[in-house]
């Protein structure tokens, strides 16, 4: 399998509770590699912007204020399989449809407030990591 990269999101849920050691725990344990790592304050213009193809969707202004409630953690994580392996870590957006040992089964409080989020594609990820990250930033 290729050895792929990937953006993951702690999200203010989880960051407000202290819980991001124990989210990047269980992706290391999973055999991702954290390869950039910071945490910033977005702002609502960014959020946005990162979000635009839920724009149309109900619950778009509940995400975006979401985001910016508290800080978040930007992570590119690095390996094989590293979008799919990601989100099998992370489990189903939704906690009540989560597999048990998933983050989101573990921490998540609602679809909204789900603890974490993960490129869902190839051409989401290299999108997702250029938005928050500049090549001198990733040290594989
Ligand atoms: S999916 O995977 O695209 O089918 O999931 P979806 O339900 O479309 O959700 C897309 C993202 O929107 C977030 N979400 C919400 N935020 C706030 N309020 C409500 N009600 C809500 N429902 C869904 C969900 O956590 C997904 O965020 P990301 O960061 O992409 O995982």
């Amino acid at each position: 399998m290729a050895i792929e990269r990937t953006l993951s999101i702690i999200k203010p849920d989880a960051t407000k509770r202290n819980l991001t050691g124990k989210i990047v725990a269980k992706f290391e344990e999973a055999g991702l590699r954290v390869v950039a790592s910071k945490r910033v304050q977005l702002t609502a213009a960014q959020a946005g912007e990162f979000y635009a193809e839920h724009k149309e969707r109900p619950f778009f202004g509940e995400l975006v204020a979401f985001m910016i409630s508290e800080p978040v953690v930007l992570q590119v994580l690095e390996g094989e399989g590293a979008i799919a392996k990601n989100r099998e870590v992370m489990g189903a957006t939704d906690p009540a449809q989560a597999a048990e040992g998933t983050i989101r089964k573990e921490f998540a409080l609602s679809k909204g407030e789900n603890s974490a989020h993960g490129s869902d594609s190839e051409a989401a990820a290299a999108r997702e990591i250029a938005f928050f990250f500049s090549g001198l930033e990733l040290v594989g």
